[in-house]
């Protein structure tokens, strides 16, 4: 799967958001080491520290498909109408799964840009 099909995948994921709240419509698309894509959109909550986004709830889903070594080979993340990489929180989570050279794409001016993990997060939390 290239870049641009996973771009699609994100795309039609972030229809799906459950965004009442920011309005807000974010999809993902990963996929993984053994070659499945999964994606996943936000879902918010009237509470709104319970949001959560697209790209968490597409790594917990693919945990919960493949099982604990779960490896992200490339994500993508979209939002309808806005641009921005992925969140702190966000990237904290995917560095769990995912090594230094790792690529997330997200847009940049209305094309599709690529920073590895280690540009993303050079200091995360490790054990
Ligand atoms: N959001 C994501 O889904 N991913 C991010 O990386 C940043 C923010 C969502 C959370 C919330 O539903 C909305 O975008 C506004 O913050």
């Amino acid at each position: 799967m290239n870049t641009d099909e996973l771009f699609d995948r994100a795309k039609a994921a972030a229809t799906k958001a459950y965004a009442p709240y920011s309005h807000f419509q974010v999809g993902c698309a990963l996929l993984t080491a053994q070659g499945n894509v999964f994606t996943g959109c936000n879902v918010e909550n009237a509470s709104y520290g319970l949001t959560i986004c697209a790209e968490r709830n597409t790594i917990f889903h693919a945990v919960a498909e493949e099982g604990p070594g779960m490896k992200i080979a490339t994500l993508a993340v979209i939002a309808l109408g806005h641009e921005f990489p992925p969140c702190g929180a966000c990237r904290q989570v995917i560095a769990e799964f995912a090594g230094p050279e790792t690529e997330v794409w997200f847009l940049r001016d209305g094309k599709p840009f690529a920073m590895t993990m280690a540009e993303l997060l050079p200091a995360g939390f490790r054990i």
